[in-house]
């Protein structure tokens, strides 16, 4: 496992970078004014509305309203997940990404292995072009010659050291093949190539790197499919053929397919249905769920009909439960026994096979009728005991719209209410996630912040203000601390602390704003609001105060509390 990237490094990664060369890599940007400007990379636009920050280092879209760091940049736009994006950026800035957690050992070298795995596949590649076997195999599962290059499919010769007489036999290129999962130990100690005579299926990471193998045997020769054993590269749990390939067509992905088998995901994109990808001979785990529905917001599971395809559909509903937040959907599509993706889509051709998709079952659908198959609704007894069935299942749904629909079909089949208690959103949250309220003083203290992170400087805790007991103070403190403790930080940098968080969004959309006036101006108005959110501090503490005096409980100290608060009302000063 790789541990958690240190907040400390993003931000130091961030300092060093600089998101308008980030950007300007890759979407070519003219300057306007401080900013930079491009049509948007991320929708449709024909003026453009894109606008880059080099003082914030936050990008922003008028028009789709797309904005963020240098590293969510690079996520939307390279579609890569968030530690492959902050390496990808450590790398062009000639740093190294530092680990916490389990394993403090830096972490090991591991560019030995993908080039050794890089080079393998090219050699596989070549000895396909040698091979009549190969080729004519390749042919009679109707194998185009663009599929071939696309997902590099090669071939491994039917011999005992092919392979290890590509790569050499020195100790140490042996100690690489081995960790590779690339050769097989005798009884006397001697390495063989673990693939031989089989047709070769690169298993290429989230980033395009080759990091396994499947290997298919010619005819009735057993294992039919033999994989890379698990590796340092290589967790099959993990892992979906096909993904790299799905990412590289251009456009967004709505939707994707999970399939079974290799020749499955492979002949669907032939087909002209590039949203395929196939688990590697697992069932569909969590991880897998989450890496799809972060790469498209629609997952259709497909299965054979029979009795394997049913148990291994049920576990996908089970690994995609708790990822099924508002905005995201899954499917099942079941074929007809015998068949496959790969047989239906030669028979029936895109179409055919769209038509089918067209009709996959949502998974509400096939959840109640699942779990009701073998009850009688008729019965009261029926009822309660698919409600017992499904209470726990839903309960495992995040909080949202989705589970409350779910929770109210669940009423309508059964007959019995059960309540799912809502997480208590994080109190700092509710005020901004209220779109239409008023510029409160606490979200122009925390607007002003975001423009202008080094004000935090001139603050010292304790902070009376902190006292306040209204929404979005902790938030607002929080800010304070991490720019406190890291001067010089930028918009998007401190932004990228809360990525994780509810309040993620209303912060971005905060940040978008340019506060009125010069720099003078903004820091009176942050140090003012800052002052009266004070006084509001010592108007709460008046009222708790004036109700103890008019019970009778107010002792001596009290009494000159009170009488300090309300004279320094009265002069208009905060109290201190
Ligand atoms: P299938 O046997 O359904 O594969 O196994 P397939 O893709 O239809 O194969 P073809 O069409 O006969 O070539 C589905 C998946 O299960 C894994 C592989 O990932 C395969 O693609 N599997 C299958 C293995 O890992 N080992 C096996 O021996 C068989
Ligand atoms: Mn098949």
């Amino acid at each position: 496992m790789r541990g958690r990237i240190p907040d400390g490094f993003i931000d130091d990664l961030l300092t060093r970078i600089d998101i308008v060369e980030v950007v300007e890599r890759r979407v070519p940007l003219k300057k306007a004014g401080r900013e930079w400007t491009a049509c948007c990379p991320f929708h449709d636009e024909r003026t453009p509305s894109f606008y880059v920050s080099p003082q914030k280092q936050f990008y922003h879209c008028f028009g789709c309203g797309a904005h963020g760091s240098a590293i969510k940049f690079l996520m939307d736009y390279e579609r890569l997940e968030f530690p492959d994006a902050v390496e990808e950026l450590a790398q062009s800035a000639g740093l190294s990404v530092p680990h916490e957690g389990v394993d403090n050992r830096p972490r090991e070298d591991r560019s030995g292995l993908y080039q050794l795995l890089e080079s393998a596949t090219t050699w596989y590649q070549k000895q396909f072009h040698a091979s009549a076997q190969a080729q004519a195999y390749a042919r009679e599962r109707g194998l185009a010659e663009q599929t071939l290059e696309a997902f590099r499919i090669g071939w491994a010769p039917a011999e005992w050291d092919g392979l290890i007489r590509h790569v050499g036999h020195t100790p140490e290129k042996l100690k690489v093949l081995e960790q590779a999962g690339m050769v097989s130990t005798g009884e006397r100690g001697k390495r063989y190539d673990r693939f031989r005579g089989r047709l070769m299926f690169p298993i290429q990471d989230r980033r395009g790197r080759v990091i396994a193998f499947g290997g298919r045997a010619m005819g009735e020769d057993t294992p039919k499919y033999l994989n890379s054993p698990e590796t340092p590269l290589f967790h099959k749990g993990r892992e979906l053929f096909a993904l790299w390939q799905c990412k590289q067509v251009s456009g967004a992905l709505h939707r994707l397919m999970v399939v079974e088998g290799y020749m499955d995901a492979i002949a669907l994109h032939q087909a002209g249905l590039p949203i395929a990808v196939a688990t590697l001979g697992t069932a569909t785990t969590p991880e897998h769920t989450e890496r799809l529905f972060r790469t498209a917001a629609d997952v259709v599971f497909c299965f054979d009909g029979d009795r394997a395809g049913r148990d291994a559909a049920w576990k996908a509903l089970d690994a995609t439960l708790p990822r099924l937040r508002d905005g995201r959907q899954a499917f099942f599509l079941f074929l007809p026994e015998g068949e496959d993706p790969d047989t239906i889509v030669q028979s029936e051709g895109k179409a055919g096979f769209e038509a089918r998709l067209k009709g996959a079952t949502p998974l509400s659908e096939y959840f109640f009728d699942t779990l009701s198959h073998d009850i009688d609704l008729t019965s009261l007894d029926g009822r309660a005991r698919l409600a017992e069935r499904a209470r726990p299942l839903v309960a495992r749904l995040p909080d949202g719209a989705f589970r409350d629909l779910m929770a109210q079909e669940l009423k309508n089949r059964t007959g019995t209410d059960t309540r799912f208690e809502n997480a208590p959103a994080p109190a700092a949250s509710r005020p901004l996630q209220q779109r239409a309220v008023r510029r409160t003083l606490v979200r122009s203290a925390i607007a002003l912040l975001l423009a202008r992170p080094e004000l935090a400087g001139e603050l010292e805790p304790p902070y009376a203000f902190a006292e306040l007991d209204k929404p979005g103070v902790t938030l607002l403190l929080e800010l304070i601390e991490v720019a406190r403790a890291r001067p010089g930080i930028t918009t998007g940098a401190l932004l990228e602390h809360f990525t994780e968080r509810p309040e993620a969004e209303a912060l971005q959309k905060l940040a978008v704003a340019e506060p009125v006036g010069d720099d003078a101006m903004q820091r009176s108005e942050f140090l003012g609001a800052l002052d009266q959110m004070q006084r509001q501090v010592d108007l709460q503490r008046i009222a708790a105060l004036q109700v103890r005096q008019v019970d009778g409980t107010l002792d001596a100290e009290g009494k000159a509390q009170l009488r300090e608060l309300l004279s320094a009302k009265s002069r208009g000063t905060p109290a201190t």
